[in-house]
C-alpha cells in the first residue's frame, strides 16, 4: 500500500487498553476507519456497538466495525494490544513467555494478508514484544513502533508540572530505557522553558519523583486492577503523529542501530515519528550516571530477549 494514503486503523485486542484506545481515537477523530479484532468476538462486537453510539458526537465521523485479519491488508496501522496483562505483584517482564507465543501467531496472521503498514505495539513487556514484532514481521524497523516510555515520560512531566506549578506541556523531560523497572529519568536535560530542573531539586526529591514514576503502574494495578487511560492517550498521540505526518519527537520503543552505542534492542528513546514511522532516533547527551543506567536497562532487556532468538 501507499503509506501516504488512507487512515484505516486495526486494533487487535479489545481489553481495557485496546478499548480505551478506541475511545480515544473516536474522541479525537483521528482516523477514517477503525476495525476491532479480538479472540473474544462477543466483547469486540459489544465494543463496536457501544463506540458506534458515540460517533454522532465525535469531532469527525468514523467507520467502526468488527473484523477479521483479512482487514489488515490495506490498513495504515495495526495496533497490538492483545495478550495477558499484569496481575497485582507481577512485573511486566513476567508476561514474556505467554505474550511472545500470542504475538508470534498474531503477527504472522497479519503479515499473511499482505499488510505493509505500521505496527504499533502496546502489550507488555513492550520493548521485547516490539522487537519480536519486528522479527516476526520482517518489516523495516521504522514500521514497528512500541509505546515505550511515552507513558512513563507523561507521568514524569505530570509530577514535575505539579511540583513547579506549570502545565505538563511546559515541562520537557524524558524517561528512557525499558518500559519497566530498569527505566531511568534523564534529569540532566529536564527543563522548564530552558531552565534546568535538576539544580532546583534535592537528590532525595528527585529520587522520590522518579520512584513515583517507575512504580505508578503497580499502584494503579493494586487500586483498580489495570492501567488504561494514560496508555490509551499515549497510543492515540503516536497514531496522530503517524497519520498526520507530524515529524514530532516522542519517546517510543524503537530499534537501536548504533545510537547510544548499542544495537539489536528495542528500547524507549526520543524518536521522530511521521507517516513513514519511527524515522530517526534523537541522541540525548547523557551524564555518566544516566549512561550507566541505560546500559543496565539494555542488559536487562537483552538477557530476557536474546534466548528467544538463539
Ligand atoms: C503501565 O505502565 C502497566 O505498562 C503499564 O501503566
Amino acid at each position: 500500500m501507499d503509506l501516504t494514503q488512507g487512515s484505516k486503523v486495526i486494533l487487535i485486542g479489545t481489553g481495557s487498553v485496546g478499548s480505551s484506545y478506541a475511545y480515544a481515537l473516536m474522541n479525537q477523530g483521528l482516523c477514517s476507519e477503525l476495525v476491532l479484532i479480538d479472540i473474544n468476538e462477543k466483547k469486540a462486537k459489544g465494543d463496536v456497538k457501544d463506540l458506534n453510539h458515540g460517533v454522532l458526537y465525535a469531532p469527525s465521523t468514523m467507520k467502526i466495525k468488527f473484523g477479521t485479519y483479512e482487514e489488515c491488508k490495506d490498513a495504515a496501522i495495526v495496533v497490538l494490544c492483545a495478550g495477558v496483562a499484569q496481575k497485582p505483584g507481577e512485573t511486566r517482564l513476567d508476561l514474556v513467555n505467554k505474550n511472545m507465543k500470542i504475538f508470534e501467531s498474531i503477527v504472522k496472521s497479519v503479515m499473511e494478508t499482505g499488510f505493509n503498514g505500521i505496527f504499533l505495539v502496546a502489550t507488555n513487556p513492550v520493548d521485547i514484544l516490539s522487537y519480536a514484532t519486528w522479527k516476526f514481521s520482517g518489516l523495516p524497523k521504522e514500521r514497528v513502533i512500541g509505546s515505550g516510555t511515552i507513558l512513563d515520560s507523561a507521568r514524569f512531566r505530570h509530577l514535575l508540572a505539579q511540583e513547579f506549578g506549570v502545565t505538563p506541556t511546559s515541562v520537557h523531560g524524558y524517561i528512557i530505557g525499558e518500559h519497566g523497572d530498569s527505566e531511568l529519568a534523564v534529569w540532566s536535560s529536564a527543563n522548564i522553558s530552558g531552565n534546568p530542573i535538576a539544580p532546583q531539586l534535592t537528590e532525595e526529591r528527585k529520587n522520590e519523583i522518579f520512584a513515583e514514576v517507575r512504580d505508578a503502574a503497580y499502584e494503579i494495578i493494586e487500586a483498580k486492577g489495570a492501567t488504561y487511560y494514560g496508555i490509551a492517550m499515549g497510543l492515540a498521540r503516536i497514531t496522530k503523529a503517524i497519520l498526520r505526518d507530524e515529524d514530532v519527537v516522542l519517546p517510543v520503543s524503537t530499534l537501536l542501530n548504533g545510537e547510544y552505542g548499542y544495537e539489536d534492542v528495542y528500547i524507549g528513546v526520543p524518536t521522530v515519528i511521521n507517516r513513514k514511522g519511527a524515522v530517526k532516533i534523537i541522541e540525548l547527551s547523557l551524564d555518566n550516571q544516566e549512561r550507566e543506567r541505560l546500559s543496565k536497562s539494555i542488559a536487562t532487556l537483552k538477557e530476557i530477549q536474546d534466548p528467544f532468538w538463539k
